[in-house]
């Protein structure tokens, strides 16, 4: 039997809410404090790089980042229901004038889990082909490496067992295990295999699509959807680091129920809290720039909303107009709904 919890409320006022879900502007490690422990089933996220950026790529600085973004798991621990999740995804980076890379990302990793508790339920890697080969001096000028296009992203969980139910997240079967499965026996006669796996009947049996792997290939080249839209129509700058909305959408698919609580702590265009509304997730998003909140919006409205409302919207979250965008959305597919107020 699931546990059943509800959105958590905050002391601070929403920026704007919706059927499922809360955006929040302010600084996250405010925002979590808000929050009672045991609230949130999965938080996902991808926070901002600048601040490595923008210092050299030193051990010194790798250190202070680490501990930045130490401050904030330590804070999500304590949030998660026991059989939560924390997914984070990470960017890898090359120390400044050389091509060494930093070991940022597994210091984080191994800091979560020796420190503050978390357990590596897997590690997994986002491989973006559509990523432009950088840094464009060891990539592309003096050809001395690879272009980097996977990013590490890391399921950390507060204890062994956390929820997780991979047949939500099936993969379309190879065109040779579809082959199989139309005539097992032609294909071929059931033998161990070298590996010691026993290739029994059994695996000739449709499961409706196959294990996927931990390594997830997205690209990301979203260049129509409606967040991009609205901002072209009211001509304001997008969100220079959004991630896929495949990215959230499977680890919400395999690691939440609907009805379950989805938060990101670095909330951006809120890609994650859109997600989670498809989902029929209950969601909260926390962000610092109120201005990439107001553009938020556009991915929760109707598609069919004229650009003066849409304008409207986006202003009055500006003005401190709290508004409430559930007026404006598309209806939400009733048996989702129903399933999120229900279970
Ligand atoms: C890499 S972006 C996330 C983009 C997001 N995944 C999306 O799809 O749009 C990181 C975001 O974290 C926000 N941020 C940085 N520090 C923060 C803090 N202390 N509290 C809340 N938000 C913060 C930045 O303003 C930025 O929008």
């Amino acid at each position: 039997m699931n546990q059943v919890i509800e959105l958590p409320e905050l002391t601070t006022i929403p920026v704007y809410s919706t059927h499922l879900g809360r955006a929040y502007c302010g600084d996250s490690r405010e925002l979590l404090a808000e929050l009672p422990d045991g609230s949130l089933n999965l938080v996902i996220t991808s926070p901002p790089f600048a601040l490595l950026r923008k210092k050299e790529y030193g051990n010194r600085d790798q250190h202070e980042y680490v501990d930045w973004l130490a401050e904030f798991a330590s804070l999500i621990y304590h949030k998660l229901t026991e059989d939560g999740s924390f997914v984070l995804d990470l960017g890898g980076a090359y120390q400044r004038g050389k091509p060494v890379r930093s070991l940022y990302n597994f210091r984080i990793l191994l800091r979560f889990c020796d420190e503050i508790g978390f357990y590596l339920a897997e590690d997994f890697y986002w491989f973006n082909p559509s990523k432009l080969p950088s840094p464009i001096e060891w990539v592309n000028k003096r050809k001395l490496r690879a272009k980097d296009s996977v990013n590490t992203v890391w399921w950390f969980s507060k204890t062994e067992w956390p929820k997780a139910n991979v047949s939500n997240v099936l993969v379309e079967y190879s065109d040779r295990m579809k082959k199989l499965l139309k005539a097992p026996d032609k294909f071929y006669s059931p033998a161990k295999r070298p590996s010691g796996h026993d290739i029994g009947k059994g695996f000739a049996k449709d499961n409706g699509g196959a294990i996927p792997s931990n390594l997830l290939q997205i690209p990301n080249s979203e260049s129509n959807g409606q967040y991009l839209r609205g901002c072209k129509e009211l001509g304001i700058k997008r969100h220079p680091a959004r991630f896929p909305a495949k990215l959230p959408e499977f680890f919400i698919r395999f690691l939440t129920d609907p009805g379950d609580v989805v938060l990101d702590i670095f909330a951006g265009s809120n890609t994650t809290g859109a997600v989670a509304e498809t989902e029929g997730r209950k969601w909260l998003a926390f962000e610092q720039n109120i201005e990439y909140i107001a553009a938020s919006t556009f991915r929760l409205v109707d598609s069919n909303i004229d650009q003066a409302t849409l304008k409207r919207i986006y202003n009055s979250i500006l003005q401190n107009d709290k508004t409430e965008i559930i007026h404006y959305m598309a209806q939400p597919s009733l048996f989702k709904l129903m399933d999120s107020v229900e279970s």
